[in-house]
């Protein structure tokens, strides 16, 4: 993989897009689930535009608050939370933390930039929140999960909890947590069509250390989208082993016999 690798926005992507806005629409607790490596965790980072915001309000890399904000953070809503594996007690602190931090972030840049008059007594830990995005909701338990549905009760906001599929079933067994949640949606591999397109099209925007002339034949393009059944993560990982395939043997080409061989390799089984 080289540094040419770009969020590509599929069709699963402008679903979950349209899922989160109507969400945050109806404030609403949403659940999206779908199968490791489909690009969830992803495409919630790059609606919330986590990469960027995340620095911009990261108190530790700058020297005064704000001094690393963009224009970005003017149109920043969303907050981007990993579940964490252990420690979950600290959940609400994490989140007002973030919610905070981005309020004054915001606020600091647009002082700066002459576009409002300083007024601190309007920042609150979810003044400028409008959804929460927690990510790896099947690593908590009851008592955890009671603290965001305190959050969501308490403040005017929209959550989306993003897992694994059976989350829905799981989630069920809490009824008043259930109870709040007000839509599902299923983050689906990529078709086979789409697949196709991205490698045609899109192939710069993948990142991989090979050319698409290196293809020998429709075929070994065909057997990739075959093996990898639209899963982001498998595309990626069957490429390095491609790569890897193509080095060792000194060879110029993606054949199908190379595709095959790199199948092998990979640990999992496909
Ligand atoms: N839209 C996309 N554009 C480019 N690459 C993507 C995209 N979505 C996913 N990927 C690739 O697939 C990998 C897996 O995506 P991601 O980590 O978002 O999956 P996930 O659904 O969150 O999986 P898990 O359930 O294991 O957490 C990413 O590291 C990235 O390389
Ligand atoms: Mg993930």
């Amino acid at each position: 993989m080289n540094s040419s690798k770009k969020f590509i926005e599929t069709k699963e992507y402008k679903r979950f897009e349209e899922f989160c806005d109507t969400c945050i629409q109806y404030k609403y607790i949403g659940i999206c689930y779908g199968l490791p490596g489909v690009g969830k965790t992803l495409s919630s980072r790059y609606y919330a535009n986590w990469d960027k915001i995340s620095d911009q309000i990261d108190y530790n890399k700058a020297k005064n608050i704000g001094d690393n904000a963009t224009e970005d953070i003017k149109a920043a809503h969303t907050i981007f939370y990993t579940a964490p594996a252990e420690k979950a007690t600290r959940i609400s602190s994490d989140i007002n933390t973030l919610g905070y931090r981005l309020a004054m972030t915001k606020q600091i840049y647009q002082i700066k930039m002459n576009e409002m008059e300083e007024n601190y007594d309007t920042i609150s830990a979810f003044s400028e929140v409008e959804l929460i995005i927690v990510d790896e909701i099947d690593r908590l338990k009851l008592q955890h999960l009671e603290q965001l549905r305190n959050i969501y009760d308490q403040q005017d906001v929209a959550m989306v909890f993003i897992g694994m599929p059976g989350i829905e079933k799981r989630l069920s067994r809490y009824p008043q947590l259930f109870s709040r949640i007000g839509f599902a949606h299923e983050f689906d591999n990529l078709s086979k069509d789409e697949t196709h397109h991205i490698l045609e099209y899109k192939w710069a925007d993948l990142g991989v250390d090979l050319k698409l002339e290196d293809f020998s034949d429709y075929e070994a393009m065909t057997s990739v989208i075959k093996i990898t059944k639209g899963n982001f993560r498998l595309i990626h990982r069957l490429f390095a082993q491609i790569d890897r395939i193509l080095k060792i043997n000194q060879l110029e080409t993606i054949t199908v016999e190379v595709v095959e061989a790199a199948r092998d390799s990979l640990v999992i089984g496909i």
